[in-house]
């Protein structure tokens, strides 16, 4: 009896963690066709973007914001972050097959594969927006200067 129910629990847990760590395919973080960006000045941009950076609430759980990972701005990046977007990033490479991938996308598959959201944030959103110009102009920058590798 015991083992039984506690046979159907790990089928249970395996089913939802299946459902949970759906796969990120190349469709899902690319830019729909026809698809607009949010404008905005690019200095509200980046401020914006910066406290988003630091915003669990941004993540499932509510535990994680994109700078847990990324501490200092300069953690949890290889050396492909110098080169000018697009560019080839290996963990976009790995699970989704994308040879070259830009900021945008990026910001997206961090939201799938480490903020572990169940979609994307809207692509005409000011937040994805936010995150991608502080991305572009602070994050990567200060990599280019600070990373030592
Ligand atoms: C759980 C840890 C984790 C969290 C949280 C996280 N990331 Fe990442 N991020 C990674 C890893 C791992 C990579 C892949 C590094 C590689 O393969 O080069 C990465 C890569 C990136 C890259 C690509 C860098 C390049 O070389 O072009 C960007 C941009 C990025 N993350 C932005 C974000 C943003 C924005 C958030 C918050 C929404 C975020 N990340 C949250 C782990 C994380």
């Amino acid at each position: 009896m015991k083992k039984s129910i506690l046979l159907f629990n790990l089928i249970l847990l395996l089913g939802t963690s299946a459902v949970f760590a759906a796969k990120i395919t190349a469709d899902k973080v690319t830019r729909p066709a026809g698809s607009v960006p949010f404008q905005g000045e690019r200095a509200d941009l980046v401020a914006k973007g910066e406290s988003l950076w630091n915003d669990k609430s941004l993540s499932k759980n509510g535990k994680k914001a994109c700078s847990s990972c990324h501490k200092g701005a300069t953690k949890m990046f290889k050396d492909s972050f110098k080169n000018e977007y697009p560019h080839t990033v290996k963990m976009a490479q790995k699970k989704a097959n994308m040879d070259q991938v830009d900021a945008e996308e990026m910001v997206q598959f961090c939201m799938l594969a480490a903020m572990k959201q169940p979609d994307v944030l809207p692509w005409d959103s000011e937040d994805l927006a936010a995150l991608t110009a502080y991305t572009e102009d602070v994050v990567q920058k200060n990599y280019i200067e600070h990373s030592t590798k």
